[in-house]
């Protein structure tokens, strides 16, 4: 791929040098505890740049195609708005009824004609591989923005980013993921990247949305701690984040399995008053009825800043792939 002299007067490294140069982000298995502490640095840097300019030119030209085949709000604009905030633009298809994918068109030709206009790829698909099976089709980099139930690999590094940025660190706590941990696919790729540190997982679910157990395996021989239950009470109390998650009505066959358990579980001051003083409450959002609005105002309720991390950690991977990082 050809290469470009980077602006001297960008606080960033050579692309020539550039590890994620070019590179798909599919899966958060792809990240070691390096590769994260790399991101978080670059995040680091684009709040600051953001907070100071707003606006900067670091990938001026650079166009994203951002290519939605489920709904999103939070993941589709956060990509436009980190584009945007880096100078570059962004090919918006987000109505794939109004592209030639209602004509039958497959995903990996889509992807090539892409490809041909944009110089990276993001991605939301509602099959599991489907991010893999685009990556390998274009040779321009595909970010995995959802594959189904599989991951969510970007939401997972802002989640981490955001528990980094308002714990001070990650080695040490425990992490109680709460909700639909069988569909939710931001839980799975959070797992899996949270097992890169000295954490415990304590899984509090309907038992018919339990975390899957291919998941909690590899959790297994990687020697983490790891617990499961149906109810919050006793894991409540020794919690440093609170991973809250929808009940994501969409993947269920059986409607009347889903209002079975779609109010299984409602995080609001009261049930909050059993939790430590200093830990966090997060959710990837939308939420439903799943913490109730009153906690809002909490300062352990940390959802609305998790949105915002999401803009700098986005922001980065893009500088990330498009070698400018
Ligand atoms: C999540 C998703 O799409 O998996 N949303 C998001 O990206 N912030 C969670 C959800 O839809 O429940």
């Amino acid at each position: 791929m050809p290469t470009q002299p980077n602006n001297p007067h960008l606080p960033f490294g050579d692309q020539r040098t550039a590890p994620w140069y070019g590179k798909d982000i599919v899966s958060v298995k792809q990240f070691n505890r390096e590769d994260l502490e790399y991101t978080f640095a670059v995040a680091h840097e684009m709040r600051t740049m953001v907070e100071r300019v707003g606006t900067f030119d670091l990938l001026k030209g650079k166009i994203l195609a951002n290519l939605f085949y489920e709904p999103s709000t939070r993941t589709s604009s956060s990509f436009t708005a980190a584009m945007e905030r880096l100078g570059g633009s962004v090919i918006p298809i987000n109505e794939v009824k109004y592209s030639s994918v209602s004509k039958g068109e497959s995903l990996p030709d889509t992807v090539r004609t892409l490809e041909c206009y944009a110089d990276v790829i993001v991605l939301r698909h509602p099959e599991t591989g489907a991010a893999a099976i685009a990556a390998k089709a274009a040779r321009k980099p595909v970010i995995n923005a959802g594959d189904g139930v599989g991951e969510h690999p970007t939401q997972a590094l802002l989640d981490a980013f955001t528990i980094r940025e308002e714990l001070g660190h990650l080695d040490g706590l425990t992490i109680t993921m709460l909700g639909d941990l069988k569909y939710g696919r931001t839980v799975h790729s959070l797992s899996r990247l949270l097992s890169l540190y000295k954490v415990k997982f304590n899984y509090v679910s309907p038992d018919i949305l339990r975390m899957p157990a291919d998941v909690i395996e590899e959790l297994k021989a990687k020697k983490m701690e790891q617990t499961e239950s149906g109810s919050l009470e006793k894991a409540l109390p020794e919690t440093d984040v609170l991973y809250v998650t929808r009940v994501q009505k969409e993947r269920f066959e059986d409607p009347a399995a889903y209002e079975k358990v779609k109010g299984a579980y409602v995080i609001d001051p009261p049930t909050m008053k059993a939790a430590k003083e200093r830990m966090i409450v997060m959710h990837p959002l939308p939420r439903i009825t799943e913490i109730s609005m009153e906690f809002d105002d909490d300062p352990r309720a940390a959802y609305f800043r998790q949105m915002e991390y999401g803009l700098y950690v986005r922001m980065a991977l893009l500088a990330m792939v498009l070698g400018k990082a």
